[in-house]
């Protein structure tokens, strides 16, 4: 059984760097080519798996806003992060769902396990730097939720960054702190096994890093995966 107590929680400064640095990226070709993806989420009721502290920027990318948006993450300040933080640029978010009248539901949880409340729920479940971490059995029992999680016709939609090529003090840092692992199968086989789990590949793609060493990741993809009937 995993020890749950084994690995440290990313701590609020580790959550914030990550956000302005994202932030600070946001213009760059490889974050363009990742927020394209977000054009893909459809329907009213969205789950992010993962959602990490973009979780209100992303849904400013997407064609229409939620009715009800709901993160879940495994590291506590995250969820801190996006109640507490007075970032400008979050704040700014927040407000916009807020005025949409947005329901958000913002959640403390491990995606690995099994959620009643959210069967046949979501017209879009979407995970980005979140799915590839995933050694190939738990990546199934994933994919095999997201399937539950899903009305008929809606929606996975996974972008995920792999060849990693971060120097080794940071990757150690995000794998201590379940934020990104090498651990996970190659996109090939993710296809695939979104397939075997009864998923209708919709759209895919592959960006091949310019520069890998500058940027720490050699490639990105995308999948967009339909439940169908
Ligand atoms: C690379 S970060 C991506 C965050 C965010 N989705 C984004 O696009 O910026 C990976 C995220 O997955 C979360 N995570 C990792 N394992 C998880 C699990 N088992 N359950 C829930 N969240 C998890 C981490 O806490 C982290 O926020």
């Amino acid at each position: 059984m995993r020890n749950k107590f084994k690995r440290n929680q990313a701590p609020w400064e580790f959550v914030e760097k990550y956000y302005k640095d994202d932030l600070a990226e946001r213009h760059s070709v490889e974050s363009k080519w990742a927020f394209r993806w977000f054009r893909e989420v459809r329907g009213p009721n969205v789950l992010s798996w993962g959602c990490g502290p973009n979780f209100y920027d992303d849904a400013l990318l997407f064609p229409n806003l939620p009715k009800e948006f709901v993160g879940v993450d495994l590291n506590k300040e995250n969820i801190a992060f996006l109640k507490e933080s007075t970032h400008s640029e979050v704040l700014r978010c927040k407000r916009v769902l807020e005025e949409h009248k947005t329901k958000i539901s913002l959640s403390i949880g491990d995606i690995r396990e099994r959620q009643e409340k959210f069967l046949n729920r979501f017209n879009t479940v979407y995970a980005i730097g979140v799915l590839g971490m995933f050694k190939e059995d738990k990546l199934n029992k994933l994919l095999k939720l997201a399937y539950s999680y899903l009305k008929t016709g809606g929606r996975l939609i996974d972008v995920d960054w792999t060849d990693c090529r971060l120097p080794k003090e940071k990757y150690e840092e995000r794998e201590n702190y379940e934020w990104y692992s090498k651990q996970g199968p190659g996109i090939q086989r993710i296809g695939e096994l979104m397939r075997n789990n009864g998923f209708k590949t919709v759209k895919q793609g592959i960006y091949i890093v310019r520069d890998p060493m500058e940027y720490g990741w050699g490639k990105i993809y995308a999948f967009v995966a339909e439940k169908s009937a």
